[in-house]
């Protein structure tokens, strides 16, 4: 006989329930049928009469039904769809932003899961493409005359979306050597600029970094600390190459280090900040930049996980918006080759200028990756900014009571 307790327990399950395919089914079937009673059912609920009636094929009503134009609609509508729900999100979370709810740190799980939804949900729009690529492009060709001057370029939601994550007006490709704007009319245009006028996710994003705890000057003072320990670091560094004998080697280390001296000068220099900043090379303050570094080298320190993570899905985003131009605009090469848009631009090459870094909001958090330094130039926390960053500040808590025990 086993004496495997595992054997023996499952002999037990069995003795004190047998399990047979007529008990399943009984249990599968044990139910009552909800909807017989009344309230509202699947099909009213999500209002499907009109979401499923919704796909007319130009090609059917021109008399000549071409059937991958329902796949090319269908594609479409689900953008939108997808596109609605992340301005869904995005509202949320600059709401949060905007009603000062985030100096509350327990409000920043909240802006983190949602933001981190609309990562999801990019991925998603990323891949999507390859479901409309399996339609070729003589099929596209079949039924393209149709919809013409339909264009995704006119495509309210999206210039929405780029606008309210923070693409910059001024960096922005322009259309036919026109401003995107002018392409939308009446209510749509008034829209959009008063859209422009709120504050962006970035702009809010940016605010929030410039009150990272320790940026403090007469505090802890990150900034003016971690500028002694890169020059100390680097003239220590400088110190050993200049011990070692003539070589190619120590030239080259030297060449290395004198361009780490120039890039560093430069991080410390405001000046320069703010001229890269009029140029948009840069796209944060100043200040939020010292913050975002400074929740880099931290992020390890309990209050600034959070923070850490949120900069993160923030990069995320913005790759996968690039990716998303990048996948659009190889699928529109694929299916018109250099042929210009139904929206009247010049089609692939329009689209191709679009995949760079002008449409990136948040680059100046991949630029950080450019000052990381060695561990043991980072400042050293002292006790009283340690627990400062250990513990949370609790406002308007539900969980803590102002009595002390
Ligand atoms: C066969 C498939 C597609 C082709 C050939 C195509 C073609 C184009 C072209 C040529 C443009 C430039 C504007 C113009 O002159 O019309 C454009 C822009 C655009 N399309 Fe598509 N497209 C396709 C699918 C999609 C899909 C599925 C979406 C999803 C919503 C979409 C969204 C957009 C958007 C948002 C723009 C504006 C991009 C910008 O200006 O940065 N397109 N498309």
């Amino acid at each position: 006989m086993s004496r495997c307790p595992y054997f023996e327990k499952k002999h037990l399950l069995f003795k004190s329930k047998p399990l047979t395919a007529e008990g399943d089914e009984d249990a599968a079937q044990a139910g009552v049928n909800k909807a017989s009673k009344g309230g509202i059912i699947y099909g009213d609920y999500l209002q499907l009469e009109k979401v499923l009636s919704s796909q007319v094929l130009q090609s059917e009503i021109k008399g000549s039904k071409i059937h991958d134009e329902h796949l090319f609609i269908v594609t479409h509508q689900a953008y939108e769809l997808w596109f609605k729900q992340i301005l869904f999100e995005l509202d949320s979370v600059r709401d949060i932003f905007i009603r000062g709810q985030v100096r509350d740190e327990r409000n920043m799980l909240k802006v983190n899961t949602r933001i981190q939804r609309i990562v999801m949900i990019f991925r998603l729009l990323v891949d999507q493409f390859g479901v409309l690529e399996t339609m070729t492009a003589l099929d596209f060709f079949d039924f393209r005359e149709y919809l013409s001057p339909a264009s995704g370029f006119q495509s309210l939601q999206f210039r929405i979306l780029e606008n309210k994550i923070g693409v910059s007006d001024s960096l922005r490709v322009s259309y036919n050597r026109r401003h995107y704007r002018d392409n939308f009319k009446g209510q749509e245009s008034k829209m959009l600029t008063s859209m422009e006028q709120e504050p962006s996710l970035l702009r809010l994003v940016e605010e929030w970094l410039e009150r990272t705890p320790g940026l403090e000057v007469d505090g802890f003072n990150f900034w003016g600390r971690l500028e002694i320990n890169i020059l100390r670091g680097l003239n220590e560094e400088k110190e050993k190459i200049e011990k070692m004998p003539k070589s190619e080697d120590k030239e080259e280390l030297m060449g290395e280090l004198a361009k780490q001296k120039d890039l560093f000068t430069s991080l410390f220099d405001e000046k320069r900040h703010d001229h890269l900043l009029s140029k948009g090379e840069r796209r944060l303050s100043y200040k939020a930049l010292q913050g975002a570094l400074m929740i880099y080298f931290y992020r390890e320190e309990p209050r600034f996980q959070v923070p850490f993570q949120l900069l993160t899905s923030l990069m995320d985003i913005d790759t996968l918006m690039t990716k998303w131009r990048y996948n659009h605009v190889c699928m529109v090469h694929r299916m018109i080759g250099n042929k210009s848009g139904t929206g009247g631009s010049s089609g692939y090459h329009y689209l191709r200028s679009t995949v760079s870094d002008r449409y990136k909001v948040f680059v100046d958090l991949f630029n950080l990756a450019t000052f990381l330094v060695p561990r043991h130039w980072i400042p050293k926390l002292n006790p009283s900014i340690h627990t400062f960053l250990y513990m949370a500040e609790c406002n308007d808590s539900s969980y803590c009571s102002e009595d002390s025990d």
